[in-house]
């Protein structure tokens, strides 16, 4: 049975503790702090997680007990998610008696700002590296700010506000205020929510209360990050009427191992897998550095990019390429089903009523084994795949013994190149890539005609990553490899364009 008691929600504003019952459990937390709270620094631009107009800074108490603090969104964080976190807004970052904290005296000393619309957001975004360590190198800047949109002041004087951080000294209030909120959440155990509004929200702490709830109650709308569903509710207006969250129970927050898988369960975002991950493969590393926003990396789980079925989602076909498996769990059940088969066709997935994405089961890389993921998209930074590429080979003596290919973009679901796949064996990764293999990728996908690219586009872009995987297994070479091979150029680009 799932576990019981009512309670509201407990949260520390601006250092503050609060007793909170929202007036519905889809209320935003950026819709509270600016029509309840009056706490308007924090602005509404895109209500779809794109800008950073709304970010705050959210702490929380990690399973390891660590306290650490990212950005996110507002806009699409439901109010009940903040639940024994810290949140801090625009209006808590100057001192008490008004001096401003040193993110906002570099903003104003480097004149980051015009219209100052966008700055709440940035200041928040530099607030949070502040408070989370960043070395404050241009690469660190960068991927802090990449989900931060300015219309007028131009990147340079804000990044060049940033990079003057790396001399800054903390104020002592500032010192105080983190040693109280790190004492507030440390003293702060995670417990289970049972909010009955208008729109009821649940959130399990237990493996087996979360199991139960979720096959009692099969019409709820099973929740994590609320990276997807929160636009359901600010762009769609959907009424969801129940919401069973992942997101409380410990277990399901850390990455486990064995001698040769990692093992993401359903609470893991993407910059935690990020962080865990990057060093045994740094070909994801790259990937989820071009995933969305710091913002958008700090809520987003793993799991609900592969459980929403999304044919463009990024992580899909570099699982499909790794010969993923996913666990599903209906009550104390558990099945096994490698990631292909959880596809079935253009928003249906293989997972039964009751049933939940429990975790993903990734195998190590082998020896003799080569992985690429390759991301095209209009943007480098915060942008949806056109088309995604994951790929894997095992190699003899440079010849291809085994392949797996997964696409994004390509099909009304992440897919396998599987004739291709097969027309890749015998071949030498180094030689042109033959005719039949050819034939043989334009024959697995029919891909669409859309605003962001064409059928001929997908199909070509198809090609040039197979031959841009095969590059570089044959020299040994990952794309993160050649892309920091083109820094420096990419540096005189950055450089000639500010
Ligand atoms: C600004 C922005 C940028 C984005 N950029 C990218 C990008 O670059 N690449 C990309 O791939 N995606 C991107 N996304 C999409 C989104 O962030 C990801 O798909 C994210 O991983 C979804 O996870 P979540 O935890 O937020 O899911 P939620 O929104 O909480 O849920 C999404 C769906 O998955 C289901 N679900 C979640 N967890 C489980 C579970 N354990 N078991 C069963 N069902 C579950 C939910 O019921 C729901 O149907 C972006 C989103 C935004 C807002
Ligand atoms: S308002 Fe644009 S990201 Fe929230
Ligand atoms: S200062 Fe106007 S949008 Fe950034």
């Amino acid at each position: 049975m799932a576990e019981s008691g009512k309670r509201s929600i407990r949260v520390l504003l601006n250092g503050v503790e609060r007793d909170i019952t929202p007036p519905s459990a889809d209320t935003t937390l950026l819709q509270w702090l600016r029509q309840d709270q009056r706490l308007t620094g924090s602005k509404e631009g895109c209500a779809e997680g794109d800008c950073g107009a709304c970010t705050v800074v959210i702490g929380k108490k990690n399973s390891d007990g660590r306290i650490s603090h990212a950005a996110a969104n507002a806009c699409i964080l439901l109010l009940p998610m903040i639940d024994g976190l810290s949140v801090t807004t625009v209006e808590h970052i100057a001192g008490p008696n008004g001096e401003l904290h040193p993110v906002q005296d570099a903003m104003v000393q480097h004149h980051g700002s015009q219209c100052g619309f966008c700055t709440p957001g940035f200041v928040a975004s530099l607030f949070a590296g502040w408070r989370s360590g960043c070395a404050w190198t241009r690469p660190e800047i960068e991927n802090l700010l990449a989900g931060n949109l300015c219309r007028c002041t131009g990147y340079g004087p804000i990044v060049a506000a940033a990079m003057s951080l790396a001399d800054a000294k903390p104020p002592q209030w500032d010192q105080d205020r983190k040693t109280a909120e790190e004492s507030w959440l440390k003293a702060h155990d995670i417990t289970s929510l049972n909010l009955s509004s208008a729109e009821a929200f649940l959130a399990p702490t237990t493996i087996d209360a979360l199991s139960d709830a979720i096959a009692d109650q099969p019409q709820a709308q099973i929740i994590a990050g609320a990276t997807d569903i929160g636009l359901w509710i600010t762009k769609q207006f959907r009424k969801i009427p129940a919401f069973i969250s992942v997101m409380r129970v410990p277990e399901l927050s850390v990455i486990t191992e064995t001698d040769d898988t990692f093992i993401i369960p359903a609470g893991v975002n993407h910059a935690e897998a990020k962080e865990h991950l990057a060093e045994a493969y740094p070909q994801l590393d790259e990937l989820w550095r071009r995933f969305a926003s710091a913002q958008v990396r700090s809520t987003g789980t793993v799991c609900g990019n592969i459980a929403n079925g999304s044919p463009i989602g990024d992580l899909a076909p570099a699982f499909l390429a790794l010969g993923a498996t996913l666990v599903l769990q209906h009550r104390h059940d558990q099945r096994h089903l490698p990631i292909e088969d959880f596809f079935l066709d253009y928003q249906k997935q293989d997972r039964g009523e009751g049933e939940w994405l429990r975790e993903i089961h990734l195998p190590k890389l082998k020896t003799g084994a080569h992985f690429s993921a390759i991301k095209i998209s209009r943007r480098f930074d915060q942008d949806i795949s056109t088309v995604m590429g994951g790929f894997w080979f095992a190699l003899d003596a440079g010849v291809i013994t085994a392949a797996r290919l997964g696409y994004g973009g390509m099909a009304a679901i992440p897919k396998r190149a599987t004739k291709t796949e097969e027309a890749l064996i015998g071949h030498r990764a180094a030689d042109p890539l033959p005719q039949d293999v050819m034939d043989a990728l334009a024959s697995d996908f029919s891909p669409i005609d859309d605003m962001r690219a064409s059928q001929d586009y997908r199909q070509e872009m198809a090609k040039n990553l197979l031959l841009k995987a095969l590059d570089a297994a044959a020299h040994g070479k990952t794309h993160a490899d050649r892309l920091a091979g083109l820094s420096p150029l990419l540096d005189a680009h950055q450089g000639a364009a500010e």
